[in-house]
């Protein structure tokens, strides 16, 4: 989808559909909606009265033009209350147009920026937010689905983004590569995840990254198992070594020109799929976990934008890619695994895989001089139980870290929530064999896993956080599909940027 910054006026573009909106309870519209409402003769004003469309947030109203104006159909999009607007809105807004367009076969949109000249937003966030909601909104996995069973997809071909102001068309139109930039890559991590786990096995992912460095000018290092064993990986070595795809360690840097300000590590946990291990599943929830590499397709979609966006920071991506599976080879509960650092681990349960393939990359990361490292993990169904699919669990080390990263997150739309973290916690690891055990039970499961890969993060400012209830919804937000969410690759995208 082509989104294109145009200047003039709203009531001369042609399109099919044309996207303005209304805040809750406004009977005469004014702004963008207004100058259409106008040369439509007011037929804006006298549906409002009419059908009782009163502006709620997320919802439409459908007005043919009938040759009026060149747009052949206008729809307006309601924002809520205006003392309630944020930018999160100005996303979901477009999301919601874009859907909306979508389902009436449309090929061009034309669009106004929602929240533009709402006090407290700034202009340039907001067009952002417009790119945003709408390649995140417009976004379905719809690969699989063929013609013949489904009606003929709609494909949105290009939207307009029309302002009137010549002098604010340079910042927004930089406002809005941005956003393209961020959300296409966002989209990137989410087909990922959706994709069936035939295709996407440890060496896929390391394929797409190889391919990304190469079209980024990132630097990329990709271990096989062979390396994985010489490099003293021994969890990642053994929690895949039940599958006939063998694990990858996957590196990918971003080095700025000149010093780098900050050095940051992101590390993805790279599941292609977990089963459970001997720790099987039951079938049901084993259901989606092809899924649980989301974490490190938010690695690939991070770097990948980052490569584009070249901030002053460096940046380094790590995935430890492999499968929790089922042979004669599979690591079993009650064997002892030395992780890198050299910190022995007894198996209570093989289904507590994730921690265990962290365990050895955080050592390796923390060996390294790294400003902060935060990994991105779908660990625990207990963070699900927690949090629900709203918000993602944040851990850490460092409290400066963790506010940056929730902060963030507010930019962002993404929702995080920092769970209690003690070290109290710690002695329901103990193991009377090993330095520590890889799960103790189901209470506080998520912050078990935390305080797990605590032991592996070193000194350098660290933070973990849970993605497994917002990495995945079954059922859609306005710019959320159901599905793999890509959440939270525009909150590391807004950390690293703002560094
Ligand atoms: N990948 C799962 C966690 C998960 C559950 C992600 C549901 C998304 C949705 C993880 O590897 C796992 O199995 N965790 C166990 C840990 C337990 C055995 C200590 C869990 O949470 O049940
Ligand atoms: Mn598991
Ligand atoms: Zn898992």
């Amino acid at each position: 989808m082509e989104l294109i910054v145009e200047h003039g006026d709203l009531t001369q573009v042609a399109c099919d559909v044309l996207i303005v909106n209304l805040f809750a309870e406004v009977t005469a519209p004014g702004g963008g909606t207004g100058a259409v409402d106008q040369a439509l003769g007011g037929w804006i004003t006298s549906l409002i009265a009419q059908d009782g469309f009163k502006g709620k947030l997320n919802t439409t109203l459908d007005i043919p033009t009938f040759g009026r104006i060149p747009a052949k159909r206008v729809v307006v999009v309601g924002l809520g209350a205006k003392a309630e607007f944020t930018l999160d809105r100005v996303r979901q807004a477009a999301a919601t147009g874009i859907k909306r367009a979508k389902a009436l076969k449309a090929e061009t949109v034309a669009t106004i920026v929602h929240g533009a000249g709402t006090a407290g937003l700034p202009a340039g966030a907001c067009a952002q937010a417009v790119a945003e909601g709408t390649l995140l909104g417009a976004y379905e996995f719809t690969k699989y689905k063929t013609n013949a069973v489904d009606e003929p997809k709609s494909t949105i071909a290009r939207v307009l983004i029309v302002e009137q102001d010549a002098k604010k068309l340079p910042s927004m139109a930089t406002s809005i590569a941005r956003g393209h930039i961020i959300a296409d890559s966002a989209n990137l991590a989410r087909d990922l995840a959706n994709e069936p786990p035939e295709k996407v096995t440890p060496a896929f992912l390391a394929d797409t990254a190889q391919k990304i460095a190469a079209q980024y000018g990132l630097r990329c290092e990709v271990w096989d198992e062979e390396q994985i064993v010489t490099e003293r990986m021994n969890c990642l070595h053994m929690v895949g070594r039940g599958s006939a795809h063998p694990p990858r360690f996957i590196r990918l840097d971003y080095l700025p020109d000149g010093v780098p300000t900050h050095r940051i590590c992101i590390i993805g946990k790279g599941l292609c799929y977990d089963s459970g291990g001997l720790s099987l599943k039951p079938s049901e929830f084993m259901r989606h976990m092809k899924t649980d590499m989301s974490g490190g397709a938010d690695v690939l979609a991070v770097m990948r934008i980052i490569g584009q966006l070249k901030p002053s920071v460096a940046v380094t991506g790590l995935i430890p890619a492999c499968e929790n599976l089922v042979n004669g080879n599979s690591y079993k509960v009650d064997d002892i695994l030395v992780a890198r650092n050299g910190k022995t681990i007894e198996i209570d349960n093989t289904d507590a895989e994730g921690r265990l393939v962290l365990a050895d990359a955080l050592s390796y990361a923390a060996e390294q001089s790294f400003d902060a490292i935060i990994d991105i993990a779908t660990l625990t169904g207990g963070c699900v139980i927690a949090l629900a699919h709203i918000w993602t669990g944040v851990m850490g080390t460092d409290q400066a870290l963790i506010d940056s990263i929730i902060a963030a997150g507010v930019q962002s739309g993404e929702k995080f929530w920092a769970l209690p973290f003690d070290d109290e916690v710690r002695t329901m690891l103990d193991s009377d064999l090993a330095d520590m055990k890889n799960s103790g039970g189901r209470e506080g499961s998520a912050i078990q896993g935390g305080i797990f890969l605590k032991e592996f993060a070193g000194e350098t400012p660290w933070v973990h956080l849970d993605i497994a209830g917002t990495s995945f919804l079954d059922k859609p937000r306005a710019y959320e599909p159901k599905g793999a969410t890509g959440v939270p690759v525009r909150t590391l995208v807004e950390y690293i940027l703002t560094r």
